[in-house]
């Protein structure tokens, strides 16, 4: 039987570093709260004509070389994002053209926080029915653009950035062994951007921005992440304590603990960037991933849990041997 694996990584974060300290000029709050709340230090931030495509471009090559493939063996691109360059077309087709891929399908998934798992559950379907063989999975962000920068609630949490994996089709590798996808819309006022394409809440400069209630998100976020890993090793000969890395959404360094403790896992099996990279949202799993691997934190053959949390609300884990 076909599987998928992660052949290749790959990730991208803008030039322009805004410490908490840069932040504490212009906005009433201090290094001190952030860290203390959050684990966030810094973020990066695209530059005005730095696009969410010239990041998830950036990432993706990477990835391919890294996966030692070329882009005309990607037959399938799917890129988790919140933050589209355009309304249309999708991000993922200009990254056909950008690649110069093949002809194949490529579209853009939407699940905020949770994105990159969402995409990557559906490329791995793709895959074991034999209907790709190189997917390109890109989780790109540019959440600077859709902050309102004088909310301190919301502005200091998030970042820029991309990641990317090519996963690939083997008869031979474990690769993905689990995936598990929920989504409960009755949240969604809890974290959300009012103001959309069809629907105008109000005139409202601020209902173009994130919205967020913090400690509201931050309870749920918590007690749906707690579930998710008996969720997903549900039906597979695993349990948590065979987990060597858990490669979590970061959002904020309290949530990664509450898990890793729900998962009896140290602190040095947990790959947390939320200090130097802050929310990326659909990114930061991909960011992560690549960032441990390069840092050989993560190794082939180590068993990796994957989960993320974010707005709709939407959330999921995965399960792999890397
Ligand atoms: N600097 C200083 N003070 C601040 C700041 C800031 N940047 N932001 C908020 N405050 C103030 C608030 O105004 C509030 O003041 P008030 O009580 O006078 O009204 C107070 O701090 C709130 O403090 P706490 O209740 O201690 O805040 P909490 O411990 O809940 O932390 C936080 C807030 C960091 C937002 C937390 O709730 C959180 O991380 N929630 C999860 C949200 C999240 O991660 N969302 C991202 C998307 S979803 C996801 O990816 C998980």
């Amino acid at each position: 039987t076909t599987r998928s694996y992660i052949q290749g990584t790959g990730s991208y974060l803008p030039k322009t570093i805004v410490t908490n300290e840069d932040l504490s000029k212009t906005l009433d709050t201090s290094d001190e709260w952030i860290v203390s709340r959050t684990g966030i230090s810094q973020r990066h931030i695209a530059g005005d004509n730095e696009s969410t495509s010239d990041m998830a471009e950036h990432a993706a090559r990477l990835a391919i070389a890294d996966a030692g493939l070329t882009p005309d063996a990607i037959d399938l691109i799917i890129v988790a994002t919140t933050t589209p360059t355009h309304i249309f077309p999708s991000c993922a087709s200009g990254l056909q053209k950008r690649l110069g891929t093949q002809v194949c399908p490529a579209f853009d998934v939407q699940a905020v926080c949770s994105g990159f798992i969402y995409a990557l559950d559906i490329a791995d379907k793709y895959i074991k029915t034999n209907q790709a063989k190189h997917a390109l999975v890109v989780g790109s962000e540019t959440m600077s653009k859709i902050l309102n920068w004088s909310d301190r609630n919301t502005c200091v949490l998030f970042g820029d950035g991309a990641g990317a994996v090519v996963l690939s089709a083997s008869e031979s590798e474990e690769g993905l062994i689990s995936s598990k996808l929920y989504a409960d819309g009755a949240f969604k006022e809890l974290l959300w951007v009012p103001n959309g394409v069809s629907y105008q809440h109000s005139d409202e400069r601020i209902d173009d921005y994130i919205q967020m209630s913090g400690s509201e998100v931050f309870k749920v976020a918590v007690s749906k992440l707690r579930d998710l890993v008996e969720q997903v090793t549900a039906g597979t000969d695993y349990g948590s304590h065979q987990i060597d890395k858990l490669v979590p959404h970061q959002a904020n360094i309290r949530i990664i603990k509450a898990v890793a403790e729900k998962l009896h896992l140290p602190m040095e099996k947990v790959v947390s960037t939320v200090a130097l990279h802050a929310n990326t949202s659909a990114a930061s799993i991909p960011l992560a991933l690549d960032c441990a691997v390069k840092a050989k934190q993560i190794k082939r053959g180590d068993l990796l849990f994957m989960e993320a949390f974010g707005g709709g609300f939407t959330w999921g884990g995965a399960l792999l041997r890397f």
